[in-house]
Formats: structure tokens, C-alpha cells, sequence
């Protein structure tokens, strides 16, 4: 496999070539990534030329449709699902709370779920309050040391009562990455649906949600390099079972079951531009010149790589410093390079000293208040946290490690 053409690829981003930015290394990719451009020429022209209710039979109107119909088959098929098993709403915290008012009126009392400390409070929080309508709620614990998730605690704590298992790819401060596939079938195994938040892993690599297994697979296009939309995959089977969120008139449309507000027509249009984007990447690097899934696994693996590599001097530069505590493995291989750090002050004002040197991060618990909490992180001083995607250069990292030595 070739690997990744650092200019080719920062050329498709053009706050890299905005004045204003010059200079400042992004490291705060975890929060929201930069916008590719296909995505904002898409935008743009949405905007301008398309910005009328769409499907209807004028030009204008067919034009936005269309392109809104493009957006969900390519990213489906890049997924690696049907075209209707992908939706869009809001947000990943809009679709779960979307997701969690369907199982409450699917479940009965008495009946439970499993949640973990892992996850951010969107993939947690409404899920829990599940517990408000009598079903059980079984709390699947990180270990404190590591924040990893052990698969063999999850298999006994599994029965006949437990209908659905929610779980992070991966945590947005643990960074590692769990086997979906091997939890996925424990979970399947058990009778138990699985609901996994893809949001800190998709921007690492589009993943295919079809040979990884979930029943619902959720992520946030404002950071895999797309406008601010939340992606969700829910397969047929499930989301035939689930009841109707959407209108009434509107219960057989898999695509719009799920997702009750009205749907963000120049965003979800303008989504096509991450299909775009991998099909540029693919292309470029000589990769398969068809089948979206095969392009998208291609640009995954290519990503991945580069990430990898500059990942692991970033992690042996803070893994045994005094005072620094690395959450989550120094392998680089098992994680993704979201890359936080627990300090002996706050975590913002160490964010703040950052900024001086050009370096854009971040301080605070991320909305990861329970694995914080359970691996003994105070989360009013809360973690630095720096993340990167395959679009950081290697002059970036250096400016980054030259900026915490002075800093830590
Ligand atoms: C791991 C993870 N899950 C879920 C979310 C929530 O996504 P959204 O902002 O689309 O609601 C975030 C946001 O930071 C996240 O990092």
C-alpha cells in the first residue's frame, strides 16, 4: 500500500492554507474536525443554487433531492449497508435520546440493558434513564488503571433479560479501541441488540458497519470532515422492531423512522462531500477505483498508517514523565490518536500555556465525566487532551512536542 500523500491531502482542506490559521497546529480534532473541500463547495452551492424544499418537480428542487439521495447511498455504501439503514439527525446526542425513547416503549419492566463507564454521556445518559420506566440498567466497568473494557465481564453479566448492550469503538479519552466484532457477538449470542458510538473512531477511518456487526452504529460528520450532522446506521431487523419516532404517515421509511426533526437539507447534501473525499484519497493513492466499500476501506487503512506512525513518538514522550498521567495504552497500534492527559493542575489553563506556542488544544472532561470519574481523574480539573487525524503533519507533531516539554 502506498502511504498517505501529506500535501495531496492538506491541499483538500483549506483551512490549511488560511491566513489566519497560519502557524497554529491543530490538535483539538477530537472536538470537530476541519471541513474537507468538497464538502463546503457542496455547501456553498447547496446554498446558493439549491436552497429550496426539495423533491419537488422544478429544477431547483430535484437538483437538492437528489443530491440529499446521493449523500445517504454513498455513505451507506462506503458503511457498508442499504441505502435506508442510514440516517441523519442532528447530533450522535439527538439520535440516542431519539433511540432511547423507541427501546422504552419497545422493553417491559423488568427487562434490562447495559451500559459502560466508557463512553461519552450521549452513548450513557439516555440509556439510563431508562431506568426511570422499570427496566434495569447493568453498568459494564472499565478497569480504573487501564480505562479498558474486558469482554469477559460483559459475557457474565449477560442473560435472557438483557436486550440491548451500548458500548463505545472508542472512547473519546480512553482512545482505545475495542474489538466491536468480538462484543457484538457476545452481545448477539445473549439475544441482546448492540448500539456502538462510532463517534471518536469514524474519523480515523469510515469503518464497514456491515462486516463489523453492530445493530446500530452512530457518528458525528462534523468530525470525520463533514457538516454538523449526526450519522446513523440502525439495520432493518431493528429498526423494523423499533417503534415509529417519526410521523405516523411516515413509519414505513426506515430512513426516517428515527430521526423526528426535520431533516437539514443542505447538510445532508453536502454530506456526499466526505464520499468525495474518499473517492479523491482513493484515487489519488491508487487505490481501487470501485465499490465505495472497497474505496472506503482503502482510505481507512491509509489513514490509519499515518496516524499510527506519528502517533507512537507522541505517546513515549509522555508515557513516563513525572507529574503526567497517560490515560489509556502507549500503543499506538491499539488506539486512536486522541490522546489525553491527566496533570497535577487544571487541565485548561495547561490548554491556555499550549496556545502560546501555537498549539490549539483543549482542557476539561470532554463530556466524559464517568470514565474520568471511575479512573480516579477529578473532573473539574479535567484531562489536556490532544488529537490529531491522518491530515496532522509530521512538522505539526514536532511543533506539539516541542510545546508540551516546555509546557508539562
Ligand atoms: C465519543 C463521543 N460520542 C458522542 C458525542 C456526541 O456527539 P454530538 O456532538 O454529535 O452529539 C461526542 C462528542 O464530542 C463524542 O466525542
Amino acid at each position: 500500500m502506498s502511504s498517505l500523500d501529506i500535501d495531496f491531502v492538506r491541499a483538500q482542506f483549506p483551512a490549511f492554507s488560511e491566513p489566519s490559521l497560519k502557524g497554529q497546529a491543530f490538535f483539538e480534532n477530537a472536538g470537530g474536525s476541519y471541513t474537507c473541500k468538497p464538502v463546503i463547495d457542496r455547501l456553498t452551492r447547496f446554498y446558493t443554487q439549491r436552497k429550496v424544499q426539495p423533491y419537488a418537480p422544478y429544477e431547483a428542487s430535484r437538483l437538492a433531492g437528489a443530491e440529499m439521495d446521493e449523500a445517504r447511498a454513498r455513505m451507506a455504501a462506503i458503511l457498508g449497508v442499504e441505502t435506508d439503514e442510514l440516517s441523519f439527525g442532528p447530533s450522535t446526542t439527538q439520535n440516542t435520546y431519539v433511540l432511547a425513547q423507541a427501546f422504552r416503549q419497545w422493553m417491559k419492566p423488568g427487562e434490562a440493558i447495559v451500559v459502560t463507564n466508557q463512553d461519552h454521556e450521549a452513548n450513557s445518559g439516555p440509556w439510563r434513564r431508562l431506568a426511570e420506566a422499570g427496566i434495569e440498567v447493568r453498568e459494564w466497568q472499565i478497569d480504573p488503571e487501564t480505562g479498558s473494557l474486558n469482554p469477559q465481564d460483559l459475557e457474565n453479566m449477560l442473560d435472557e433479560k438483557v436486550r440491548l448492550v451500548c458500548f463505545p469503538h472508542c472512547s473519546n479519552v480512553v482512545g482505545e479501541i475495542n474489538p466491536v466484532t468480538e462484543i457484538t457477538a457476545i452481545a448477539h449470542a445473549a439475544g441482546a441488540f448492540v448500539c456502538v458510538d462510532g463517534v471518536s473512531y469514524a474519523p480515523h477511518g469510515f469503518p464497514n458497519v456491515g462486516d463489523l456487526g453492530p445493530d446500530i452504529y452512530l457518528f458525528s460528520a462534523y468530525k470525520t470532515y463533514g457538516p454538523h450532522q449526526g450519522c446513523m446506521v440502525i439495520r432493518r431487523t431493528l429498526g423494523e422492531l423499533l417503534p415509529n419516532q417519526a410521523h405516523y404517515f411516515n413509519a414505513d421509511v426506515l430512513y426516517k423512522r428515527f430521526t423526528p426533526a426535520g431533516p437539514d437539507h443542505a447538510q445532508i447534501a453536502a454530506s456526499a462531500g466526505m464520499a468525495d473525499y474518499v473517492e479523491l484519497l482513493c484515487t489519488h493513492h491508487g487505490g481501487p477505483d470501485a465499490g465505495a466499500a472497497e474505496q472506503g476501506a482503502f482510505a481507512h487503512d491509509l489513514m490509519r498508517a499515518h496516524e499510527v506512525s506519528l502517533l507512537q513518538p507522541v505517546l513515549d514522550a509522555v508515557k513516563d514523565r513525572n507529574a503526567v498521567r497517560l490515560i489509556g495504552t502507549s500503543d499506538a497500534t491499539r488506539r486512536a490518536p486522541t490522546v489525553a492527559l491527566s496533570l497535577n493542575r487544571p487541565a485548561e489553563s495547561v490548554a491556555a500555556e499550549l496556545a502560546q506556542y501555537g498549539v490549539m488544544a483543549g482542557g476539561g472532561d470532554f463530556y466524559a465525566v464517568r470514565p474520568l470519574q471511575a479512573m480516579g481523574v477529578d473532573p473539574a480539573q479535567g484531562v489536556l487532551r490532544v488529537s490529531f487525524t491522518h491530515y496532522t503533519s509530521q512538522q505539526e507533531i514536532d511543533q506539539l512536542l516541542e510545546a508540551l516539554e516546555r509546557v508539562l
